[in-house]
C-alpha cells in the first residue's frame, strides 16, 4: 500500500511521526508531502531530527501568506503532488490549512482521505482552525477520533458511525515514547525551583492587541519564574510592541526560541504549571499530568476540562492571575487537576489507526467507488427501542439503514457497533435501494 502523507506545521509532525513510523513498521510504503507553512528550522526541520522522521519526499514550500492565499496554493501545489504519487489513501492530521487543502485536493482527486484526529470542534467559527475542521470532516471518508465526545461530533453531523474508529490521540503515542529520550538526551537546562512555562500562538490573542496586552502584563504581575518559548508568529507581533521590552527586561521571565520536541517535552514534564493557548499542549499537559490554564474562551479539547485537569481562563488580567495563584497556593487543588485518567487514550493510537486501514486494504474496501445500485430517496426517523439489540444487529436485520445517533434518558452516546439499543431512542436514516 502506497499512503501519503501531508502536514506543514510543528504539531502535524509531531502528531504524525507515531503513524510515519508505523506505516513503515508494517511495510508499508510511506510518502511524506510537507506543505512548507512552518519553515524556519526550529518549526519544523528539527521535529524531523528528534523524532528520527525521514526528510520528506517533497516540500512544495508555500510559505506564510493570507489563508486565501496559502491555502489555495497549498490545493494548486498538492493536486500535482497527489497525482504523481497515485497514493492508495491519503493521510491529513488536525486542524491546519494543509488539513483543509489536503482533503479538498485528494477527495476531489477520488482518493481516499484519513483524517487523524477528526471530529473536535470548538463550536466557534470565527476560529481558522474550526473551519478547517468542519470542512475536512466533510471531504473525508474515515475518521480517526480521539475520544466518544469527538465521534459524536460526527455523528452529529450524520457521519456513519462505521466510518469512525475511536482511537485516542497520536499525541500520547509520542508523549510516552519520546519522555525517556528527552529526559536523557536533552540539552536544555531547566532553571532551579518552580517555574511555569507559557506558550501563546493562538491568532485570536496574538493579533488583538487588549487580549496579547492582558497575557503578558498578567505574566508579569504572577510575579513567577516564566518559561516563554515563543512562537515565531508572536515574536514578530511582540516585537513591534513595548511590550516586548517588558518582558525582555522582566527578571522572572524567560524568553526562549522555540524548543524542539525533545526539548519541550523535558521542560513541561519539569514544570509546575503550563499556561497555554495550543491545543496539543493541552493534551500534553494531561498526559504529563501538570496542571494546564488554557487562555482561552472555549477549547476543542473539553474532556481535559470535564475531568478537571485544565481550566479555561480567557484572558482577563486577573482572572489569570487569581486563578494560577488559587491552584499553586491550594495543594487539594493542585493535587486533583493532576490526578486524572487520560481521556486520550494509552498511546496505542498509530497501532489502531494502521490496524483499521490494512484491514480495509486487504478486504479490498479502501478504495472509493461510485454507487452501484439506484437510491431512490431516504429518510430520517427517531424510533424508540424496547428490546435487546445492538447497532450492528439493528443494520443487519434493516438492510438499508444507518443508525446515526443513539440517546439514552435525553444524553448522547457514542453509536458503536455493539451499543445495546434497548430502551433508548435512535435516528435512524433509511437508504430505499433498487
Ligand atoms: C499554524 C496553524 C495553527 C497551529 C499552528 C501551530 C493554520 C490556520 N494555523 O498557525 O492551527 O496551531 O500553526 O504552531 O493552519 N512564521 C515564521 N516561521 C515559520 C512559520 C511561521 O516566522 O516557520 C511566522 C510568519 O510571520 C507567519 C506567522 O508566523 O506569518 C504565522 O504562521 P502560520 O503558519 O500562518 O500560522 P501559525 O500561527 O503558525
Ligand atoms: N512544542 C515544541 N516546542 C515549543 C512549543 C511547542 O516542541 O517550543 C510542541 C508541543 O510539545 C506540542 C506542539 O508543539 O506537541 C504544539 O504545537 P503548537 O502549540 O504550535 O500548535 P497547536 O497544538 O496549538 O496546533
Amino acid at each position: 500500500m502506497k499512503i501519503a502523507v501531508i502536514l506543514g506545521t510543528r504539531p502535524e509532525i509531531i502528531k504524525m511521526a507515531p503513524v510515519i513510523d508505523e506505516i513503515k513498521h508494517r511495510g508499508h510504503e510511506c510518502i511524506i508531502i510537507h506543505t512548507g507553512q512552518h519553515y524556519d528550522d526550529k518549526m519544523s526541520h528539527q521535529f524531523f531530527i528528534d523524532l528520527n522522521l525521514p526528510i520528506p519526499d517533497f516540500n512544495i514550500h508555500v510559505g506564510s501568506a493570507s489563508h486565501a492565499k496559502q491555502t489555495s496554493m497549498m490545493m494548486n501545489r498538492l493536486e500535482d503532488k497527489i497525482l504523481e504519487i497515485n497514493p492508495d489513501l491519503v493521510l491529513i492530521q488536525g486542524d491546519t490549512n494543509a488539513v483543509l487543502s489536503g482533503a479538498l485536493t485528494a477527495s476531489k482527486l477520488n482518493i481516499p482521505v484519513g483524517h487523524v484526529e477528526a471530529g473536535l470542534r470548538s463550536f466557534d467559527k470565527t476560529m481558522p482552525e474550526e473551519l478547517n475542521r468542519i470542512i475536512a470532516d466533510a471531504c473525508s471518508h474515515m475518521y480517526f477520533v480521539p475520544t466518544n465526545s469527538a465521534a459524536i461530533n460526527l455523528e452529529s453531523e450524520s457521519i456513519p458511525h462505521n466510518k469512525i474508529i475511536v482511537t485516542g490521540n497520536t499525541i500520547v503515542d509520542a508523549c510516552k515514547r519520546n519522555l525517556p529520550i528527552a529526559t536523557k538526551n536533552h540539552i536544555i537546562t531547566i532553571p532551579k525551583g518552580d517555574y511555569l512555562v507559557l506558550t501563546v500562538h493562538r491568532a485570536e490573542n496574538t493579533d488583538n492587541k487588549i487580549r496579547l496586552t492582558n497575557i503578558i502584563e498578567s505574566i508579569i504581575e504572577l510575579d513567577k519564574q516564566i518559561i516563554f518559548p515563543i512562537h515565531p508568529r508572536t515574536r514578530n507581533i511582540l516585537k513591534n510592541e513595548e511590550l516586548y521590552n517588558k518582558i525582555k527586561n522582566n527578571k522572572n521571565i524567560i524568553l526562549i526560541e522555540p524548543l524542539g520536541y525533545l526539548d519541550f517535552l523535558y521542560l513541561l514534564s519539569n514544570s509546575k504549571l503550563i499556561l497555554t493557548d495550543s491545543g496539543g499542549i493541552q493534551e500534553e499537559a494531561i498526559t504529563l499530568s501538570i496542571p494546564c490554564v488554557t487562555l482561552r474562551y472555549n477549547t476543542e479539547r473539553p474532556e481535559t476540562i470535564k475531568v478537571n485537569a485544565n481550566v479555561l481562563v480567557g484572558t482577563d488580567k486577573e482572572k489569570i492571575v487569581s486563578t494560577v495563584n488559587n491552584i499553586l497556593n491550594n495543594n487539594e487543588k493542585y493535587e486533583a487537576m493532576t490526578n486524572n485518567i487520560n481521556p486520550y487514550g494509552d498511546g496505542t493510537a498509530a497501532i489502531k489507526i494502521l490496524d483499521y486501514i490494512i484491514n480495509l486494504f486487504n478486504s479490498n474496501k479502501l478504495s472509493i467507488k461510485p454507487n452501484s445500485d439506484v437510491v431512490e430517496f431516504n429518510k430520517r426517523q427517531l424510533i424508540q427501542i424496547n428490546k435487546e439489540i445492538t447497532v450492528g444487529e439493528y443494520e443487519q436485520i434493516h438492510k438499508g439503514c444507518i443508525i446515526n445517533m443513539v440517546f439514552n434518558n435525553g444524553n448522547q452516546e457514542y453509536v458503536e457497533n455493539n451499543l445495546n439499543l434497548c430502551n433508548k431512542q435512535a435516528i435512524i436514516t433509511y437508504f430505499n435501494r433498487k
